[in-house]
């Protein structure tokens, strides 16, 4: 499909022109089989395993795919449902559309439904790896921790990172208690740094590009108590090893959370300090200030003057700011136990 097809396509559904090119891995499916999507009637379950509840779960079932719809929603829910089987099991990113500045709501929570229809398959997939029925639930949960975000962000229901949520659904990503694990291997990538192919030669066998190992991701579920990231830490190598079939003993982590910087403006004993100190960094990383804007004040741009500070770790955010500094997503590595 060409740029032609997917600026139409961006019209139809309602999107910024801008977003057109975000619609590049789904415009190829052009009559996609429709959805496996149960009534709305029977869709408790599922929606209760997603965490989707209050405003979010009342709108989704009021606005639950019918006859009504737009052709062009119905389209875009059935090619996102395609999407997910298509890509079960690859690994790396894949594009996902972005919908963010779409008006209809049902547009907005066409992936949704998509991922709300593959979950009986994503059920099935896990345990037949042998991957714990907690996990499975833990990783779903993310759905309507991520639906939730979207509210608070934008006021209204809708998924802002359907591409984050599609990893979960082709096997990408595990959450094991306080921690989430994407099975990769070792190498740069994005934001993602690793050691150059001449330090190869000294590395021990472990950390040379292209070995197993899990970027780690830290959901918003409370505080990052070391008590519990030790007891994530050390069941993550057998759920990486059910999902992957292999032993993986290396896990990076590629956040602002590493930054060192924090260290002028965090209590030595804070969580996050503690989370630092247990990864070896690697070189000056990426540029991270919308990073921390996203995770620290919940918005999608660095607006220092449009936020008030009240935490010890907001001050520091913006003190940095004020001097003329910037915040670094850094790369670092630890051994799983
Ligand atoms: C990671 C996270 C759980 C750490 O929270 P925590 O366990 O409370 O962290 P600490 O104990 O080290 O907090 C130290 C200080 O920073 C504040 N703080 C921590 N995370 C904060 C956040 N996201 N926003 C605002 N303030 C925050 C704490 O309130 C505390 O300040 P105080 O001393 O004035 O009370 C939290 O930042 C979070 O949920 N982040 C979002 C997820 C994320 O960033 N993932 C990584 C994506 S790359």
């Amino acid at each position: 499909m060409g740029r032609m097809d997917r600026s139409l396509t961006a019209s139809a559904l309602g999107l910024d022109p801008a977003a057109a090119s975000s619609l590049s891995t789904v415009v190829g499916f052009a009559e996609p089989p429709p959805a496996p999507l149960g009534p709305a009637s029977e869709a408790g379950p599922v929606l209760d395993l997603l965490g989707l509840d209050g405003a979010d779960r009342a709108d989704l079932l009021a606005l639950w795919p019918d006859e009504g719809w737009p052709r062009a929603a119905r389209w875009l829910l059935d090619a996102c449902y395609a999407r997910v089987v298509a890509d079960v099991g690859r690994p790396g990113w894949v594009d996902w559309p972005d919908l963010v500045s779409a008006a209809d709501a049902r547009v907005r929570c066409a992936p949704v439904y998509a991922f709300v229809a593959a979950t009986p398959a994503l059920v099935e997939r896990h345990a037949r790896l042998g991957v714990g029925r907690d996990v499975t639930e833990a990783t779903l949960a993310d759905v309507g921790r991520h639906v939730a975000k979207n509210r608070d962000m934008f006021g209204h229901v809708g998924l802002e990172l359907p591409v984050w949520i599609a990893l979960h659904y082709r096997g990408s990503l595990f959450e094991a208690g306080r921690l989430q694990y994407e099975p990769s291997r070792l190498g740069p990538g994005g934001a993602v740094t690793w050691y150059g192919a001449d330090a190869g030669q000294g590395l021990p066998e472990e950390l040379r590009e292209g070995r197993p190992s899990a970027r780690l991701h830290i959901p918003e579920t409370g505080p990052l108590d070391p008590v519990a990231v030790e007891e994530s830490l050390k069941r993550g190598r057998a759920v990486l090893a059910a999902a992957t079939g292999g032993d993986v003993p290396v896990a990076t982590c590629t956040s602002w959370l590493l930054d060192p910087q924090l260290k002028r403006y965090l209590d030595p004993g804070s969580n996050i300090i503690a989370f630092q100190d247990r990864f070896t960094l690697l070189d000056e990383g990426a540029p991270g200030d919308e990073d921390v804007f996203r995770f620290v004040f919940r918005r999608t741009r660095v607006v220092p003057d449009e936020v008030r500070a009240t935490t010890r770790l907001e001050r520091g955010v913006l003190d940095l700011l004020g001097r003329g500094g910037h915040w670094r997503a850094r790369t670092g590595w630890l051994r799983l136990p």
